[in-house]
């Protein structure tokens, strides 16, 4: 089976092949990417309408890029897959409406995927892929949660952020600090180069005794900093980015540890575009070495936003009955959308 995914959910284009070969692992045909990032650049954040706007213009370009590297011909393809939600619902709009249409013309049946989902199974491509059960951390720019990871749409909630994301933490801290969007690989670059004890930044429900995270707190502290350092901000810099980045990491290490011992699982997964932070993995290899737990990542270019993960999450949904393809190509977006909402058990 091969399977075409799109995903549009927010400032990348994504496009991919994944084929399958009965109940293996699927494999990544070919994929492209284009990042608006520099688009969205000189307004400091996304402009959802702009987003929007570049979608429909890369969208097929990058989709006859992914069969010409293929060597596969669009008439082979299965199953279109896009991203149903959460993201823009403008943007959403664009690969849903897109797939449909491929479908349609194709004759062929399109999937809906949940965007979190195709993140938690995407280091399901990476070399050393995982085994079920295991233990995701989902750290993106919009959610940062924990959860046991039973099987394919088996996933239960063990905790989530009460606030902001740890994304949206590295990149409001990162503009505190004045660094260009997006804020988090800004600020881990800058952070190498500073001392992580230099400032001593709050570790919000460190010991809260649940598997909850608070963010918020932390851009305010570093607010503070900020304007208490005034001029002298410039070259301190470096110290508040690594102490700020440290808070994070330490914060998400400690609660990882907890949820791996709470579950008595011995693998993590740990997907979402702060999953390719340098500080992370390494704090959490150590932890999880000396503790004999496998940690597994998706391959540092699907970290962030991509196609394959869409294409894969398809695949995989398919391969395990939770999902049917459907051929009446009526479609809707969800902006908004729980994981939990696609939870079989
Ligand atoms: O998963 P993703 O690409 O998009 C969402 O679904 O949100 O994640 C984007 C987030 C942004 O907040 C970005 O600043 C953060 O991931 N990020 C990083 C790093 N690379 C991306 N944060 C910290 N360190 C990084 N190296
Ligand atoms: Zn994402």
């Amino acid at each position: 089976m091969i399977v075409l995914g799109i995903e549009s959910s927010c400032d990348e284009t994504g496009v991919a092949l994944v084929a399958t070969a009965g109940a293996q692992v699927p494999v990544l045909r070919a994929h492209a990417l284009h990042s608006q990032i520099e688009m969205h650049q000189a307004y400091g954040g996304v402009v959802p309408e702009l987003a929007s706007r570049d979608h429909i213009r890369r969208v097929l370009p990058l989709a006859q890029q992914v069969l010409a590297e293929s060597g596969c011909a669009l008439r082979e393809v299965d199953v279109v897959a896009y991203t149903r939600g959460p993201g823009l619902a403008g943007a959403l709009l664009v690969g849903a409406g897109v797939a449909c249409a491929l479908g349609a013309a194709l004759g062929k049946p399109v999937l809906g995927v949940h965007h979190l989902e195709g993140h938690l199974l995407s280091p399901f491509l990476s070399q050393d892929p995982p085994r079920f059960p295991f233990i995701a951390l989902l750290v993106s720019g919009g959610h940062t949660q924990l959860m046991q990871v039973e099987g394919v749409g088996r996933y239960r909630m063990l905790g989530e952020t009460i606030d902001d994301a740890a994304g949206e933490a590295f990149d409001k801290s990162a503009k505190l600090l004045g660094l260009s969007y997006p804020g988090g690989p800004a600020l881990s670059q800058l952070a190498q180069q500073g001392d992580p004890t230099a400032f001593k930044l709050p570790r919000p429900l460190l010991h809260s005794g649940d598997l909850d995270f608070s963010f918020a707190g932390l851009k305010t502290a570093v607010l503070t900093q900020v304007n208490k350092l005034g001029p002298q901000l410039e070259e301190r810099k470096a110290d508040l980015a690594a102490s700020t980045e440290a808070a994070i990491v330490e914060v998400l290490v400690k609660k990882s540890l907890a949820a791996l011992e709470r579950s008595a699982l011995d693998r993590i997964v740990v997907a979402g575009g702060v999953g390719a932070n340098r500080r992370l993995r390494a704090q959490l290899d150590a932890a999880c070495g000396k503790r004999g737990v496998r940690v597994h990542y998706p391959e540092l270019s699907l970290c962030t936003d991509n196609g394959a993960m869409i294409a894969l999450a398809a695949a995989m949904r398919l391969q395990a009955g939770v999902q049917e393809a459907r051929a009446d190509y009526a479609f809707d977006v969800k902006p908004r959308w729980p994981l939990e909402a696609i939870t079989s058990a």
